[in-house]
């Protein structure tokens, strides 16, 4: 039985470090255990790729996040589930990428929640520490803007929520908007139950 019934963008969004690509690789991980066709838009390998040359500046950003959206809906185009896993810092250019998925494919915006304080305690890629020192300009959340999502369709909040919670939470929207029938409920909690035990 086909589990996917509509081509979707599924949307992280948070600061860096808050577990968009943890999270996106997990829901990912699963989908694809389920026999799911997944294509995983990674922010960071996005930028050694088709946005090789762009940086920081609010133009660059909005340049970075349009060309992953642009992708994204040619996969979804064909069914497939399009993950995305950029900062995406500005609102309007997200919410610009789901009205542009009207009638062509669902949009489901997840956003990774996680205070400033805790990932400058975590600072996996030490840039906190140089962005809180002054050291780099425009850093998302320190030095340059953030903002959040008014109405996402999920909110994990990655120093609280176990990450297969929050993975089962992601797979559980998309049933319900839809997007994957709900037998993939069963074969999803054996995924991670399976993974964990
Ligand atoms: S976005 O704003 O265009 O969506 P993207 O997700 O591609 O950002 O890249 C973010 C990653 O680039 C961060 O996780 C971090 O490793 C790195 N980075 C380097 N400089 C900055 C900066 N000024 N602000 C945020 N992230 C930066």
């Amino acid at each position: 039985m086909d589990l996917v019934k509509n081509g979707c963008l599924l949307w992280f969004t948070g600061l860096s470090g808050a577990g968009k690509s943890t999270l996106s690789e997990r829901v990912a991980a699963c989908l694809v255990a389920c026999g799911c066709p997944v294509e995983l838009l990674d922010g960071d390998e996005v930028r050694t790729h088709l946005s090789k040359g762009l940086g920081f500046s609010k133009e660059d950003r909005d340049t970075n996040v349009r060309r992953i959206g642009f992708v994204a809906r040619l996969l979804a185009r064909h069914g497939v589930l399009a993950i995305t896993a950029a900062i995406s810092p500005y609102r309007a250019i997200r919410d610009e990428q789901r009205a542009l998925c009207a009638g062509q494919a669902a949009f489901c915006e997840v956003y990774m929640e996680c205070p400033l304080e805790v990932l400058a305690e975590r600072d996996v890629k030490g840039l906190y520490k140089k962005a809180l020192a002054g050291e780099i300009k425009h850093f998302t959340g320190v030095s340059d803007p953030y903002e959040p999502p008014e109405q996402p369709e999920v909110v994990v909040r990655s120093d609280r929520d176990a990450i297969d919670d929050g993975a089962l939470r992601v797979i559980a929207k998309l049933v319900a908007q839809g997007v994957l029938d709900e037998a993939i409920t069963a074969q999803a909690q054996a995924f991670f139950a399976k993974e964990t035990a």
